[in-house]
């Protein structure tokens, strides 16, 4: 279901604009969204107030918002926060109800109280404001730059919503400077009514916006900002920026998967899954946006480069693999499409190398060639200035080329070099042709446009029910929030897991030793040793837990000594006797959990255990629930992958337990409120249909307190 985005069409098509705090002081903002109102042909009416003035910028003003022969469709206020209540009131009272708040002084400074009023009174009056602290809003369908950002918008099919101010105004800059023309422009500010979501199912249902580009500096309702994202995305590509890496005020975490999903990654990994593109950089986000806007999609995997220089040639078969573009590796064909054109030294093998002895006619005839061939379904094209070819003729040749095959396959180019090459990537791009100054720009933009493309053809499945004694695991959390208890048990923990459907290794539970050696021997060594105390949490760092016995001495031993310690250390522990465990071995470390993301709710981690986890990090997110599919994607996700799956010989472990734990687990976070950080660490994988189990976990759980003021 997309997210309701009505009622603001007269935020987009006002008819007449007022604008409260119109000035004639040139440079003053009531004077510069006049001014760009004016500039950019609005149709509509314009109606300035200030009781100082009879006219602005040629336009009769009037005192008050009154005098006006009929309420306007939108206002834009740009008075100061003192009086902006008082002006909405009375504007409200005079009919207006959609309105652009530009006075900064509310919220973002700590004037909540203004905020709250300001949306009582919207309330009171079922009117409707974006803002307050923005700088405005552009829309291409009316011709109206209701913005104090740069006054010369080219109107076009990329539609920009920015968090920030500053930084809007500069990509607005941006986009003219780059000739990237904008359906819209949607100043966030401190979203006292209009939510970003409602600007994003706004633009995801306007015709006009092709590309969605969104900076953001935090995503407040991360889950349902996702939900929409996703839906969005079907339709048409959302590029994101987001600023500030460092963790949001997060949950205290007391677990891996709480302390290594940080904010960030979650973020990263929720967009990712939604199909929105984060781009790390404006300059790859621009390139993206130009790619996007003006290419179609990949009709399979596999680009061909086309240089007229090794050198770049590999630079760009470098960043290839840095952005997951596939190069087409099929020699026989290269070899056949492109002999004709090579000059003597040239190369048919991806990157197909005309060289320096290559004429610009040879490219020309080369790139037609590629274009003309179904069987190459992107094409990376670039050139570096060399004596045989006028950069100029290059560019003329390239766009004449492509508008014989427009559409046909999307592509991207990259020139380097010095006098003409900038009006030659001018040149391109005026002609849709997303031209770059490097090959990396290239790369990383046909990049995107694969990784979008993949997301398209992505089968996410749908998360499997399980059939899980939920009442019973409610239970067990319920006695332990009576107890006071914020981490269960490991005896509880362990009971919930196998209400959750997984498994263990055996153990069981012996009174003395004497009981434990025949456990043992029935169990088979080699054996685990673990005290049962409810007094001993930290069991390990009380040498209360001996791995490996392999046979009835050592296993003799470890008792001794397990006992000796706890009477040394913690003399008034109850213990309850020991627990004897079958050892795993021949199996990976794993470690697998949730942690509830307080934007984004329940987050899966899956990740290699020991120094992989503790020190490589090497761990994939996904937010809940996901499908056995996505399961495996997010296994695949991990760079140690290979190893599970049997690199070098070594058996493969067991994929099927693996997927089937993270999705039982996806079914469990979905389905508690009350954990709020679960961590299998470590889930033994053991080969190929054998299974996995479960040596150590931990769960957090919210308080009794928590709860009740919750
Ligand atoms: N009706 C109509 N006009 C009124 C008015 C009223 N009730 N009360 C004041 N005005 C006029 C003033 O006469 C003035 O025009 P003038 O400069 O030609 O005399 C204009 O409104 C602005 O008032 P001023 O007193 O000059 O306020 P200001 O210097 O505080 O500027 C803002 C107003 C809105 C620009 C300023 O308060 C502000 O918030 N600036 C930050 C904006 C911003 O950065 N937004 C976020 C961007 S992301």
């Amino acid at each position: 279901m997309g997210e309701a985005s009505v009622g603001l069409e007269k935020l987009f098509n006002p008819e007449s604009v007022a604008i409260i705090g119109a000035s004639t002081i040139k440079d003053s903002i009531g004077y510069d969204i006049v001014h760009n109102l004016k500039l950019s042909n609005y149709r509509g009416d314009i109606y300035p107030i200030n009781p100082k003035y009879e006219t602005v910028l040629g336009d009769k003003c009037y005192p008050s918002i009154g005098d006006l022969p009929y309420p306007p469709d939108l206002t834009v206020i740009a008075v100061p926060a003192a009086i902006v209540n008082k002006v909405i009131e009375e504007a409200c009272e005079h009919g207006a109800r959609m309105f652009v708040i530009i006075s900064s002084g509310f919220g973002e400074v700590g004037r909540h109280d203004l905020e709250n009023e300001l949306r009582a009174i919207l309330k009171r009056h079922g009117a409707r404001a974006l803002g307050p602290n923005v700088f405005g809003i552009y829309s291409a369908s009316a011709e109206m730059n209701a913005t104090f950002g740069p006054p010369n918008v080219k109107p076009g099919n990329v539609g920009l919503i920015s968090q920030s101010g500053a930084l809007g105004v500069a990509l607005m800059g941006k986009s003219v400077t780059e000739n990237i023309g904008l359906s819209a422009v949607i100043s966030i500010g401190n979203e006292a009514d209009i939510t970003e979501r409602e600007a994003l199912a706004y633009l995801g249902n306007d015709e006009r916006t092709h590309v969605i580009f969104i900076y953001m500096e935090g995503c407040k309702d991360g889950r349902h900002f996702m939900e929409l994202a996703a839906e969005v995305s079907k339709r048409k590509p959302i590029i994101i920026i987001k600023s500030g890496s460092s963790a949001r005020g997060a949950l205290a975490a007391a677990s891996h998967t709480g302390s290594l999903a940080g904010s960030d990654k979650v973020f990263g990994a929720a967009i990712k899954q939604a199909g929105a593109l984060r781009a790390d950089s404006l300059d790859d986000a621009f390139a993206w946006i130009r790619i996007l806007a003006d290419m179609p999609l990949p009709a399979q995997e596999g680009t061909v480069i086309l240089t007229n220089g090794g050198g770049v040639g590999v630079i760009a078969t470098d960043s290839a693999e840095k952005y997951g573009v596939p190069l087409l590796d099929n020699p026989n064909l290269l070899e056949e499409v492109f002999r004709p054109s090579m000059p003597q030294y040239g190369s048919t093998k991806n990157p197909i190398d005309i060289t320096g002895q290559g004429r610009t006619e040879q490219y020309g005839i080369s790139l037609e060639a590629a274009l003309k061939e179904e069987s190459i379904p992107s094409v990376v094209g670039l050139y570096c200035t060399q004596a045989t070819m006028d950069v100029s003729a290059f560019a003329a040749t390239v766009a004449n080329v492509v508008e014989k095959w427009k559409g046909s396959k999307p592509l991207a180019f990259s020139l380097i070099g010095g006098i003409g090459v900038d009006e030659a990537i001018k040149l391109l791009n005026d002609h849709s042709i997303p031209c770059f100054d490097s090959p990396d720009l290239a790369m990383s933009a046909m990049g995107a446009l694969y990784e979008r493309w993949r997301w398209l053809n992505t089968d996410f499945g749908s998360p499997e029910e399980f059939d899980i004694d939920m009442a019973a695991v409610h239970d067990i959390i319920e006695n332990s929030q009576n107890r006071g208890l914020t981490q269960l048990v490991e005896s509880d923990c362990a009971e919930i897991l196998r209400l959750t459907g997984l498994d263990f290794p055996e153990t069981r539970v012996a009174r003395n030793l004497s009981e434990a050696l025949g456990m043992a021997g029935e169990i088979g060594y080699p054996v685990v040793l673990k005290i049962l105390s409810p007094d001993i949490i930290h069991k390990t760092e009380f040498g209360c837990v001996r791995l490996d016995l392999e046979d009835e001495h050592e296993l003799t031993v470890a008792y001794e000594s397990i006992m000796a310690e706890v009477r040394r250390r913690m003399p008034r522990a109850r213990i309850y006797g020991v627990s004897v465990t079958e050892m795993v071995t021949d199996a990976m470390e794993t470690i697998i959990g949730f942690s509830v993301d307080q934007s984004f709710g329940p987050i899966l981690m899956f990740g290699m255990g020991g120094i992989y986890v503790e020190v490589l990090k090497d761990v994939s997110f996904r937010v809940a629930p996901i499908s056995r599919l996505e399961s495996m994607r997010m296994v695949k996700d991990i760079a140690s992958y290979p190893i599970l799956a049997g690199a070098r010989g070594k058996e493969m472990r067991d994929m099927n337990a693996i997927i089937d734990a993270i999705s039982r687990l996806s079914y469990l976070a979905m389905r508690t409120k009350d954990i709020l950080e679960l961590d299998i660490n470590p889930l033994m994988v053991l080969g190929k249909g054998k299974g996995c189990k479960v040596v150590d976990s931990r769960i957090t759980i919210k308080s009794k307190t928590k709860l009740r003021k919750g």
